[in-house]
């Protein structure tokens, strides 16, 4: 009984009407909600940011954009590529291997990056964080996401060549299960090519968001490899023509809603990859629910809330989700909402 009733609803749920009724009546309503009620904070300090007219990049209705030759971004790329030379890779790599136990660790497939952020000077953390706060890249986010938005994540990512290992984890095809929509920046440090894992992503924006889904997902996966699509499978979907790249040129970047957008990426065959990433989510992601410190910005504790006088900057680093809804644990409800109404390809 139970597994027809399964069966049935899997069925609606492949179903066109299904998908149309997502996209014109559900989706439109569900959105109006998170803008103007989960996100009214957030909403209102959008409208307050754009009553001036402000310098953003145009992402022309996608929910991705790759910069390619804009100073900003490779000066930052340079001056932390100065910093993070061979001989610190080196050392940081032969830490983290040695540091490693898998078994210990919620992600089993985590043997192939480390973050090296918290490892960095005062002075370049302050750098990124002033890239990271730059007008022109949170317009781009605010823009994108119709609220304000919070610093999800910052990470600095190097990647390395793992022998006898293929690609895994995130390297396989996946969406970040977290919310509903976000706009991460990854910016590149070094030069990418197909020797250091260039980040793979579908081009053009799915209408259905979060709520569009691919059912052919590996089986029985263990933890960091749940919903996640083989490369194999996810071609028998979209052709290498719809998949594009961020490759070329440290300083090269790409804007990309990774809640939305199937990726991947970071297979290292035979060279480091070095990738700095800024995640600008909304405070319902869940990813922001144990970010949480009391001595400062959860990623960088030297920027205190009393010492924070900007608005904007004090929402961006500090804003928590308020008291009503992380007690009726909204964040937690609204993934239950995407993972049973999707649309299942
Ligand atoms: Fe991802």
């Amino acid at each position: 009984m139970i597994k027809n009733i399964k069966l049935i609803l899997s069925k609606i749920k492949s179903s066109k009407t299904w998908y149309y009724f997502l996209l014109y009546i559900f989706i439109p309503i569900y959105n109006f909600f998170w803008e103007f009620l989960f996100n009214f904070h957030g909403k209102l300090y959008y409208y307050l940011w754009r009553s001036k007219k402000k310098e953003s990049f145009d992402l022309k209705n996608n929910d991705k954009m790759i910069v390619e030759n804009d100073p900003t971004f490779k000066k930052i790329a340079n001056d932390l590529r100065s910093y993070i030379d061979d001989d610190f890779q080196k050392k940081e790599i032969i830490k983290f291997n040695k540091n490693l136990n898998l078994n210990i660790k919620v992600n089993k497939f985590e043997d192939y990056r480390a973050d090296i952020f918290p490892l960095l000077p005062s002075k370049l953390k302050h750098k990124i964080m002033d890239f990271a706060l730059m007008e022109k890249n949170l317009s781009t986010a605010a823009n994108y996401l119709k609220v304000f938005p919070v610093i999800g994540k910052i990470y600095l990512f190097i990647n390395f060549p793992v022998e006898k290992k293929k690609e895994r984890g995130a390297m396989l095809w996946h969406k970040d299960d977290f919310g509903y929509k976000s706009l991460d920046l990854f910016l590149a440090i070094n030069d990418i090519d197909e020797e250091n894992g260039p980040l793979y992503f579908l081009k053009k924006k799915e209408p259905l968001g979060v709520f569009y889904k691919l059912t052919n997902v590996i089986v029985n996966a263990l933890p960091g490899e749940r919903n996640k699509i083989n490369i194999k499978n996810f071609s028998k979907h979209f052709s290498a023509e719809s998949i594009d790249a961020l490759q070329g040129p440290a300083g090269n970047a790409v804007f990309v809603d990774s809640f939305t957008t199937y990726h991947r990426g970071g297979y290292c065959v035979s060279k480091n990859r070095i990738m700095l990433r800024i995640c600008y989510q909304t405070p319902d992601s869940i990813d922001v629910q144990n970010k949480i410190n009391e001595n400062g910005f959860y990623f960088f504790q030297d920027l205190k809330k009393e010492n924070t006088k900007d608005i904007f900057h004090k929402y961006l680093l500090f804003k928590k989700l308020n008291f009503f809804w992380k007690f009726i644990k909204l964040p937690w409800f609204l993934m239950k909402i995407y993972r049973v109404l999707h649309f299942k390809m």
